[in-house]
C-alpha cells in the first residue's frame, strides 16, 4: 500500500508508538541480544551505536538455519557478530546465551521472545534494556490489553514501553 502512494498524497499512519531504545546509558561495548524476529529492531540501535563510536556486540538466536537473516548486514558494519540455533544447523546449539562469548560488555540490549527476553535478563550481572513483546489490542493506550505488572506498578507495554529496563521488571 506504501508503495502505491503517490507524491503528495495525504496518508493517515498510526505508527512507531511511544518509547524506543536509548543508546546513552550503553557504556563502550554493548551487547544486542536479539530472538528471531525481535533482531530487525536492533539494527538501527547498532548503527546509532557505532556512529556513536562504541563498540557493540550482536548476538541472534533462530530456530534453525533456515530462520537466520541479517548475519551479513551485521557483518557489515564491523560488529562482532555471533548466530545460535536451537538445532545446531547453524552457529553454537542452543539460545543466544549459549553463543554469547562477551562478558567484557558493558550493557545490554534485549529484543525476542518473553522467554529469551527473560533468560537474558535473569543471566546478566549488567544492566539493560529490554523490548517487551505483547499482544496488543488498541496499541495506543486504551485497551489495557497488553498491560505488564513492574516494580512500579501497571505498565502498558504500548504506552509506557515498550523498551523498559531491566530493573523495572518482574520475572
Ligand atoms: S494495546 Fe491497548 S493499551 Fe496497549
Amino acid at each position: 500500500m506504501m508503495a502505491a502512494v503517490k507524491r503528495g498524497q495525504v496518508v493517515h499512519v498510526l505508527a512507531g508508538l511511544e518509547n524506543g531504545f536509548s543508546t546513552e546509558p550503553s557504556g563502550a561495548r554493548p551487547l544486542l541480544n536479539g530472538g528471531g524476529a525481535g533482531v530487525p529492531p536492533l539494527l538501527m540501535l547498532c548503527k546509532q551505536l557505532v556512529a556513536e563510536g562504541k563498540q557493540p556486540a550482536v548476538v541472534m538466536g533462530f530456530g534453525s538455519a533456515d530462520e537466520v537473516f541479517f548475519e551479513e548486514v551485521f557483518h557489515q558494519l564491523g560488529v562482532r557478530t555471533s548466530v545460535a540455533t536451537l538445532d545446531g544447523s547453524q552457529g553454537v546449539k542452543g539460545t543466544v546465551l549459549d553463543a554469547c562469548r562477551c562478558g567484557d560488555s558493558t550493557f545490554f540490549y534485549a529484543c525476542g521472545p518473553a522467554p529469551m527476553l527473560r533468560a537474558v535478563c535473569l543471566a546478566s550481572d549488567i544492566d539493560g534494556q529490554v523490548s517487551m513483546e505483547e499482544r496488543m489490542g488498541c496499541g495506543f493506550g486504551a485497551c489495557m490489553g497488553c498491560t505488564i505488572v513492574t516494580l512500579s506498578g501497571p505498565k502498558r507495554v504500548c504506552r509506557e514501553g515498550p523498551v523498559f529496563g531491566k530493573e523495572e521488571l518482574i520475572w
